[in-house]
């Protein structure tokens, strides 16, 4: 059953209306008939590194056809230097033959001729968004040559179009920017077959997904709290086959979530639980994934406060769960014959009177007593207790993602989200789907020897294990709350959010986990 807050209940009053989506997705269709019939603003295609590909053209793939519409700009360009083919490289240029319908190509930079596969088609497609998005071009087309069609191709070009045209303007009140993509063809060629439209439906969904998740993940902790961010959960996941459960403060003290509470005990804002529950009737009998993601809708760091500094980027410390929210809602669209739960502890991390101290000691749903040293590393604390949670609601299989530690930052970077787990075969089933997917982790060790460092002299466990290695001593606290199920954990601490704007994504949240979650399943 579908429950929440209305929005006048108690301090919710407070509140500005809930920040929807005010975009809606694009129609996406794919059509083989000739270029020259399609009626829209831009048509792209790409273009490989000059001199790739003796046995073509010398664009690397017979674009000479299109050329003669453009009136040989390709080739003039070609041989000026103008257009290389250098990844995302774009040439801009008109439609010279009248009788076509579209009246502007945009080539697209694809690199080397060999190396290109769905990952580079995701990046170039969304190259080809982006452009689309800055000159206010509604209807897209994008042109997928003979010789780049190959199994995948279609879904990831649908993806990164989608995802490179997507702006958030929802807070912008004067300066809104251009209109969104309102259409967007995959131009094919000799026939388009069922696997066509379901690869491009399948993108369609994923991206869109991805989107929502930037956008809840770029929403201020004011408008987005724990109440909020239930809500968001009933409006977005709730369907034919998934249903949503909000555990409120008394639900959550039945179970015995202290560590949860803990957390959220300095917030004048009340906890919740997202649970949700994707139960297909063709579901295969034995495995129950279950999918859990950080929910701290702003962490200040509590009384072990953090520095002023950059702390309004913690607005962002929901992106695990936005990445279950909305992994969920793709997966009811989807429809994978597997059951899938998905859990999202939410809680802001606050300083107040009543916020936890450092040296407390608080007793997690599973019963084990957590010292807590530092209540900036709040993130365990709520994830242990949902990870008890599953395990109650019958999960075989476990997953996390979170934005746990600073520490995964320093050791990957911005490019691979950390993942740690047990046992191997189950971390390399959780890599194989991440690395599909374009969205890159990389493994640190669970030796059990790093899980000597959450020693407490107090209590069964302490909630920090020094500097050293933070990112695996946190998915060691984790993993103590597994309970022997095969369990992975994905910091993205350094990849929910692009620090820049890059030729292939704008600046802000980036939705990481949406696409891998929703292929595991
Ligand atoms: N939400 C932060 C981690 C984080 C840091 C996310 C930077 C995104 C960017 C987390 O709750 C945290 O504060 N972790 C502490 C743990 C420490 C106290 C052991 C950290 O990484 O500093
Ligand atoms: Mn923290
Ligand atoms: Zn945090």
């Amino acid at each position: 059953m579908a429950t929440g807050d209305s929005p006048d209940e108690g301090s919710a009053s407070r509140y500005n209306p809930p920040m929807h989506s005010t975009t809606a997705p694009p129609l996406v269709r794919c059509r083989a008939e000739g270029l020259d019939t399609i009626d829209a603003d831009m048509l792209c295609a790409p273009v490989f590194l000059h001199g790739d590909a003796p046995d073509a053209d010398d664009d690397g793939h017979n674009l000479g056809p299109l050329d003669l519409a453009l009136g040989g700009a390709l080739r003039r360009a070609r041989a000026s230097g103008e257009c290389t083919g250098k990844l995302h490289e774009r040439f801009l240029t008109d439609v010279i033959d009248t009788t076509w319908r579209t009246r502007r190509v945009l080539l697209v930079g694809a690199g080397p001729r060999d190396r290109y596969d769905t990952a580079v088609a995701r990046a170039v497609a969304a190259t080809a968004g982006m452009a689309a998005r800055e000159r206010a071009v509604t209807r897209l087309v994008v042109w997928c040559p003979p010789r780049c069609q190959a199994p995948g191709i279609t879904q990831a070009v649908v993806e990164g179009v989608l995802l490179g045209a997507f702006r958030d303007t929802r807070f912008k009140t004067r300066d809104t920017g251009t209109p969104p993509l309102r259409e967007l063809t995959v131009a094919l060629n000799g026939s388009v077959e069922q696997q066509d439209q379901t690869d491009a439906e399948r993108g369609a969904i994923v991206a869109e997904c991805s989107n929502l998740a930037r956008e809840l993940a770029n929403e201020p902790g004011n408008l987005f709290t724990p109440r909020v961010f239930a809500d968001r959960a009933i409006e977005l996941v709730n369907g034919p086959r998934t249903t949503v459960e909000i555990l409120d403060e008394a639900a959550i003290a039945s179970q015995g979530m202290g560590l949860l509470q803990g957390v959220a005990q300095g917030s004048d804002e009340p906890p919740r639980v997202i649970v949700m529950r994707y139960e297909p009737e063709d579901a295969v009998p034995g495995p129950v994934l279950a999918l859990v993601g950080k929910g701290v809708t702003f962490d200040t760091g509590g009384i072990s406060i953090k520095p002023a500094a950059a702390m309004d980027l913690m607005k962002r410390d929901m992106a695990g769960g936005a990445a279950v929210l909305c992994a969920m809602r793709a997966i009811g669209q989807l429809a994978p014959p597997i059951r899938v739960i998905g859990i999202v502890p939410a809680a802001e991390n606050m300083p107040d009177g009543r916020a936890i101290r450092p040296g407390d000691v608080l007793t997690a749903a599973n019963g084990m007593s957590v010292e807590v040293l530092n209540t900036d590393a709040e993130g365990r604390l709520l994830l242990a207790d949902a990870l008890t949670l599953a395990q109650r609601l019958g999960a075989t299989h476990l997953v996390d993602i979170a934005t746990l530690t600073g520490a995964v930052v320093i050791a990957l970077g911005h490019h691979a989200s950390g993942l740690v787990g047990v046992p191997p075969a189950w971390v390399d089933t959780v890599r194989s789907a991440a690395d599909a997917t374009g969205e890159p982790v990389w493994p640190l060790p669970a030796l059990d020897a790093y899980a000597t460092q959450l020693k407490s002299e107090t209590a069964d466990l302490a909630n920090i294990g020094g500097r050293a290695a933070g990112a695996v001593t946190a998915a060691m606290f984790l993993k103590a709350f597994s309970g022997g199920l095969p369990w992975a954990h994905l910091d993205i601490a350094g990849t929910a959010w692009y620090e820049e704007a890059s030729p292939s994504h704008p600046k802000g949240a980036s939705g990481v986990g949406v696409r891998m979650l929703t292929e595991l399943a």
